[in-house]
């Protein structure tokens, strides 16, 4: 598999391919088969899929969670390998870049993004939003991918991403993917190298209590599927809740009642010891059920 380590280098590469099939995977590593996911998505999709592994400092709000964030390069390099990375219909590249080639001038960005830089992630992470946006807008420049891959376990970072998109009138289509899970339903995630076999076993409740409140969403109120759901949580003691919220899934606002939306995500975000997880579950999308059943 070629690795590119210099904007200098990928674009000389990217200069001699089809530029109306690269497909994008942007990563910060440590990859699991939620990541790999969407680099299959792309590679079916595209003839040439860019994954990128860059740990961005610009979106860690925590010092901690940046310098405890797993990396492992040599691995990364293994799974991307094993997945036909050198055929030339589906061919993988993986582009290593150090801090210097993706932020040379140190400048740092805001961005608006409306109600979506003031819910839930951007509440509990100052910034984190902006970090993403400048990375993100950063690749898009470099790399020019006719498509780019986002996972919608992190349902609010697509939204921003599409709304980035948008704003600057970029032509990358987004293609969101759906999240995939451990066999005890955990949503698999780059933190949960860092929790004990007995704690995953505990963070395996929030998936099971999100189910729960999709039940309860037929027959309950939100606020008792939101009581439900923090009482629940609160009788598992390795589990502290930093939110829940029932919104609509397109502009995430919170909802109050059912009938606000026809569209309705619970999203929320667990600390596991130190481990911050996050999870959301549709818990309906009945524009979708009925077009899917036609
Ligand atoms: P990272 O957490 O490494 O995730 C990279 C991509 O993989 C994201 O689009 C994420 O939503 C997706 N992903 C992670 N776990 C997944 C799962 N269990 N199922 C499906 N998709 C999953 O998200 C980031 O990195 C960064 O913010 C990044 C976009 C790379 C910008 O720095």
């Amino acid at each position: 598999m070629l690795v590119f380590k210099t904007v200098r280098e990928l674009q000389q590469f990217l200069s001699t391919v089809a530029s109306n099939s690269i497909g994008f995977v942007p990563t910060m590593g440590a990859l699991h088969q939620g990541h790999l996911s969407l680099i299959e998505k792309s590679q079916q999709q595209n003839k040439l899929t860019v994954c990128s592994v860059f740990v961005n400092p610009t979106q860690f709000n925590n010092k901690e969670d940046l310098l405890n964030y797993p990396r492992n390069v040599l691995a990364d390099i293994h799974l991307l390998e094993n997945l036909d990375c050198d055929n030339e219909e589906k061919r993988i590249v993986l582009f290593l870049p150090s801090e210097n080639e993706i932020y040379p001038n140190k400048i740092e960005k805001s961005y608006d993004f409306g109600n979506l830089s003031l819910v839930m992630e951007a509440q509990h992470r100052p910034r984190h939003f902006d970090g993403v946006a400048m990375v993100i807008e950063r690749f898009f420049d470099i790399i020019q991918p006719t498509k780019a891959y986002f996972g919608e376990k992190d349902f609010q970072q697509l939204a921003v991403v599409r709304n980035l998109v948008k704003q600057l009138n970029l032509s990358v289509q987004i293609i969101g993917c759906p999240i995939v899970r451990e066999a005890n339903n955990l949503a698999m995630s780059s933190r949960n190298e860092r929790l004990t076999s007995d704690q995953k076993e505990q963070a395996a409740h929030i998936y099971k209590f999100l189910q729960i409140a999709k039940q309860q969403a037929k027959t309950l109120t939100v606020e008792q599927v939101k009581n439900n759901f923090v009482n629940s949580i609160k009788n598992i003691p390795a589990l502290q809740l930093e939110y829940l919220e029932i919104a609509n899934g397109n502009t995430l606002t919170s909802i109050e009642n059912w009938e606000d939306t026809t569209y309705c995500v619970a999203f929320v975000a667990v600390f596991v010891g130190n481990v911050r997880l996050i999870d959301n579950v549709t818990l309906f999308n009945f524009r979708k059920s009925i077009l899917g059943s036609i």
